[in-house]
């Protein structure tokens, strides 16, 4: 039996829902498998908790965090109870960046039984992987001088070893793919740190003959996203440009309530963390109406980073069986319940075992 210390921080709105309905998920999938054990601890940082200790987590908590082997977490942020850069910066931000989670990988897919904005989706499977620690996001600038004299100067920072680790990342997971990675530029806008990636890009592909490499201007992909998203395969981009990228992915597979993400360490000197990318939904919070795909997903991309490759197709299948059969939750269009959604993927699941 392998054993799996997991820290679960479900966080605020409907994060507290839908991880109890994705750890139901993952607890089917060890025992359809037979040889996993997880071991839950749960913690209850979140807005609620800043409210009484006025910290979003305790002072040894990154300590603490550091002692298991993965972190699941929910949504963080109560805008109407905590500043949101106030809920996000003292928890997921400093987690992401204390555990030096680096790598930040989005799927856009579109899954059967999802219906795309777009008119002619064709079935598109791009996986965007995103620096996630420096880049156009490096806290480097500042503000001088006031009235009409005022200005603001923010500049990014590319080192070779950041850009080469999730390039790497990103060659190497095409390996089992469909052997393609995209890198994102600008380099006819941004003179020095585009050039200076895409040279990094060429040395690090010299290493992965068996890919086929491209590098697109980041305008001219953004279009292919929305024009032909079924010649993507793996995505390489900055900070910023990654943030931009999956938020498209995000769309054209047709909902927020479905995407996952995952912040990786991966070196797996510390957990990485695995969260939905959608937010705490104040708006439809408590209801029992949330969507728990997007949670179910991201439980399946940690059971990828587990090891547990079969078991997690499983869950995906589980996903897609009750999107075809259109049990679906209003976001998309149907008026099931959480925990109705989550009951069906699990009858699929338990099915094709
Ligand atoms: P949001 O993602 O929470 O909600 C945007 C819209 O999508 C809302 O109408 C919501 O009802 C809907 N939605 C989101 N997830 C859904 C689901 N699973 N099922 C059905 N509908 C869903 O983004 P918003 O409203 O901008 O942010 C709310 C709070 O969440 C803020 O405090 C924000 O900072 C935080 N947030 C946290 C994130 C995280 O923890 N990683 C990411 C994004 C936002
Ligand atoms: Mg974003």
């Amino acid at each position: 039996m392998n054993k799996h210390a997991i820290a679960v921080i479900p966080g605020d709105g409907i994060g507290q829902e839908v991880v109890p309905e994705a750890l139901k998920v993952l607890e089917t999938a060890a025992q359809i498998h037979g040889g996993i054990a997880f071991e839950w601890t749960t913690f209850p940082w979140g807005c609620e908790y800043y409210l009484q200790h006025e910290t979003m987590m305790p002072s040894d908590g990154i300590e603490t965090l550091k002692s298991f082997e993965q972190i699941f977490l929910g949504a963080v942020g109560m805008p109407g109870l905590v500043p949101d850069h106030i809920s996000l910066g003292g928890l997921l931000l400093k987690i992401r960046q204390e555990l030096e989670q680096s790598i930040n990988v989005r799927p856009a897919k579109l899954l059967c039984g999802m219906k795309s904005p777009l008119a002619d989706p064709q079935s598109f499977d791009i996986l965007v992987v995103r620096e996630n620690s420096e880049g156009e996001y490096s806290d480097v600038g500042g503000r001088v001088h006031n009235g009409p004299d005022e200005m603001a100067l923010q500049t990014s920072v590319f080192t070779r070893k950041a850009c080469a680790r999730v390039m790497e990342y990103a060659l190497s997971v095409a390996q089992r793919r469909r052997r393609h990675v995209t890198s994102a530029t600008k380099s006819n806008g941004l003179a020095h740190s585009m050039p200076f990636w895409d040279d990094v890009f060429r040395d690090v592909s010299q290493a992965y003959p068996d890919i086929q490499t491209t590098s697109m201007h980041i305008d001219a992909l953004a279009a292919l996203f929305v024009m032909k998203p079924h010649v993507l395969d793996v995505v390489v981009a900055s900070n910023l440009f990654g943030d931009i990228l999956s938020d498209i992915g995000g769309a054209i597979m047709g909902s927020i309530g479905i995407a996952p993400a995952a912040n990786l360490n991966v070196e797996r000197k510390y957990p990485s963390m695995f969260e939905p990318v959608h937010g705490s939904a104040p708006d439809i919070a408590g209801k029992g109406i949330a969507n728990p795909i997007g949670q179910i997903w991201t439980a399946k991309m940690m059971l990828d980073f587990l090891g547990y490759e079969d078991i997690a197709s499983v869950v995906l299948y589980g996903i897609e069986e009750t999107l075809v059969e259109n049990v679906k939750t209003a976001d998309l269009g149907g008026s099931a319940t959480m925990t109705e959604v989550t009951e069906r993927v699990i009858a699929h699941m338990k099915a094709a075992a």
